[in-house]
């Protein structure tokens, strides 16, 4: 049997299990939100890494065989010192340039991402692979988590935000987005009615579904689960949980 840990440092990575859910609903699924010390954002690397070591344990203590880093910004920090520490496979988070830069038809698109995954090495190079004949526009998502985490996911607020961090971007001709944050995709609609009040074809790229595929793969090269698992999840939280399971209850 399968139970995959899953943490991030909020409520975002919410968006990576509704998708590991859907593509694998018999599988057990333990959540951690470090919602006390969330937004990562603007945490030093030292500081993510113990934090990701400690819920590692906590993941690994509940049962867990494989652990799913449903944050950019940690993967970036924290996995290679998580894949050298434990003997359990990990799966991080990619901000999906490759498909964006693949698909862009006026040439330029947008990276969202936390400043701490704009500086990772994981991300530079990621970027340097895909920038030949593309022009990539970064941008942090300012004040994006903090909607998410109060559930602001709509409203004039929620539109102001976001669109002072969007409208940059389709400014620079950006007609694919990549959305670099796991909390992000939760503000999809409003990046999608701003877009279309523009008048602009844009189209929003989330690597959530393909790490749900790559999480399938790695439970089928490890022969864990996918057959007799008791299906379910489990939600913790280092702080209050309130909107981890409001937002919960509407994925
Ligand atoms: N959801 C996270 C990410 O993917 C972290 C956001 C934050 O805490 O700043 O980067």
């Amino acid at each position: 049997m399968a139970t995959i840990g899953i943490f991030d440092s909020g409520v975002g990575g919410l968006s990576v299990l509704r998708q590991m859910r859907t593509l694998l609903p018999r599988e057990r699924y333990v959540y951690y939100a470090d919602s006390a010390n969330c937004p990562y954002g603007d945490r030093s690397r030292d500081f993510i890494l113990s934090r990701s070591e400690y819920i590692t344990d906590f993941l690994i203590g509940k049962g867990s065989s494989v652990v799913v880093v449903a944050c950019n910004t940690a993967t970036g920090a924290a996995i290679s010192e998580l894949r050298a520490r434990y003997d359990i496979p990990f799966i991080g988070m990619e901000p999906a340039v490759k498909p964006a830069a693949l698909g862009t038809g006026t040439g330029v698109i947008g990276v969202l991402a936390t400043s701490g995954t704009l500086k990772a090495s994981k991300y530079l190079d990621t970027r340097d692979r895909w920038s030949e004949g593309v022009k990539i526009e970064e941008t942090t998502g300012a004040g994006f988590v903090e909607l998410v985490e109060s559930l602001i996911l709509d409203g004039p607020q929620a539109e102001d935000v976001v669109g002072r961090s969007l409208n940059p971007l389709l400014d620079a001709g950006a007609d694919r987005i990549v959305l670099g944050c796991t909390h992000y995709p939760f503000l999809l609609p409003i990046m999608k009615k701003i877009a279309d009040k523009r008048g602009r074809e844009v189209r929003f790229v989330d690597p959530a579904p393909a790490i749900a595929r790559h999480l399938r793969d790695v439970l089928l090269d490890n022969n864990l689960g996918l057959e007799d698992a008791h299906p379910g999840v489990e939600l913790f939280s280092s702080g209050d949980d309130t909107i981890l399971k409001k937002l919960y209850s509407q994925c």
